[in-house]
């Protein structure tokens, strides 16, 4: 069976679920399908897995995974997993749950997607091609003062102040069309100290997240996905940019929330005890990829996995 061997912690991840053979998982972001073969290849007959993607283009990749039973996938949001999953009657039945974020290798090399600022080709920058505007169209109607927000905002760049003011200058001229307009732009009024990095990261990461409502989906994923978990059962979150994983720790440590000052007050009164029914879920850690495969695939180099498990 073909396997995407750039999957960020690929060999990790049947591992950190702890699969079990006849259980139900879900992974939210199929993308190439790394991440669900892996665990296809650790259910039995009897288990199974629900895949989720909001690009068309991915659910035709997944077209390989031939005459599976135990395998479905739904070209849908993940902020709807409570609809599908109710759907199926499988809600508290779920025993692992992935989400690996950001876009796939396949939609970055893709020039006619618009997600690279290596590659010229149309400022799209769609998840799914058939739903909402295209960057270009932003870009060129857009206040200068909602440009910057967004590129402040999910960029975190110190130049959105002149990047903005300078896509508007220039907008003036020529509309956007193409990811060499907007890079040719920004390369004119960055300054950049890292040589490693490119000018263009932080405004395409913006404007990427800002198309895509990316972090409002997160939040919404991880809710569902926590009400749709066993007792038990595990979470999973790769992330890539410290936005996402922001709201990740955040929602861990919400869920898993109890204080650890309580346990130096040993033995406990029966308040104290009443304040650990708050917790429902066990942070398990966080992991950072290993240098020997961010060697392999440069392109994980910023990613964080973090993993949880729902108690309660
Ligand atoms: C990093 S890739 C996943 C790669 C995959 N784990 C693999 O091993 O090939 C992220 C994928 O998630 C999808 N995606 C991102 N946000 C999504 C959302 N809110 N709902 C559904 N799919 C989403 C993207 O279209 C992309 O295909």
């Amino acid at each position: 069976m073909f396997v995407n061997h750039n999957s960020a912690f690929l060999n990790d991840i049947v591992k950190l679920l702890k699969v079990k053979p006849n259980g139900i998982y879900i992974d939210c972001t199929f993308g190439c399908g790394g991440h669900s073969i892996k665990i296809l290849n650790n259910l039995s007959p009897k288990g199974r897995l629900i895949a989720f993607d909001i690009d068309p283009q991915s659910v035709i990749l997944s077209k390989y995974i031939i005459n599976d039973k135990r395998f479905v996938i739904i070209n849908d949001n993940f902020s709807n997993l409570e609809f599908y999953i109710n759907k199926f009657s499988l809600f508290n039945k779920i025993n692992g749950i992935i989400f690996d974020l950001g876009i796939s290798s396949y939609q970055l090399d893709n020039p006619l997607r618009g997600f690279s600022f290596k590659k010229n080709g149309p400022l799209d920058m769609r998840m799914n091609q058939n739903i909402g505007i295209k960057a270009s169209y932003w870009l060129n109607n857009a206040s200068k003062v909602n440009i910057y927000n967004v590129i402040k905002k999910f960029g975190e760049e110190f130049f959105a102040k002149k990047i903005a003011s300078q896509i508007v200058f220039e907008r003036k001229k020529n509309k956007f069309r193409n990811t060499m307009d907007l890079c040719n732009i920004i390369n004119k009024v960055v300054y950049c100290k890292k040589f490693y990095k490119n000018k263009s990261t932080r405004t395409f990461q913006a404007i990427r997240i800002f198309i895509n409502n990316e972090l409002n989906n997160l939040k919404k994923g991880l809710n569902s996905a926590y009400n749709i978990l066993s007792k038990g059962g595990r979470l999973l979150v790769i992330s890539f940019n410290s936005l996402e994983d922001r709201i990740v720790k955040n929602f861990i440590n919400y869920k898993s929330n109890y204080n650890y000052s309580l346990l130096e007050d040993l033995p406990l009164t029966l308040n104290q005890i009443k304040k650990f029914n708050f917790i429902k879920m066990l942070n398990l850690g966080k992991f950072k990829p290993l240098y020997k495969d961010i060697l392999l695939n440069n392109r994980i180099r910023s990613s964080i996995l973090r993993l949880s498990k729902k108690i309660v």
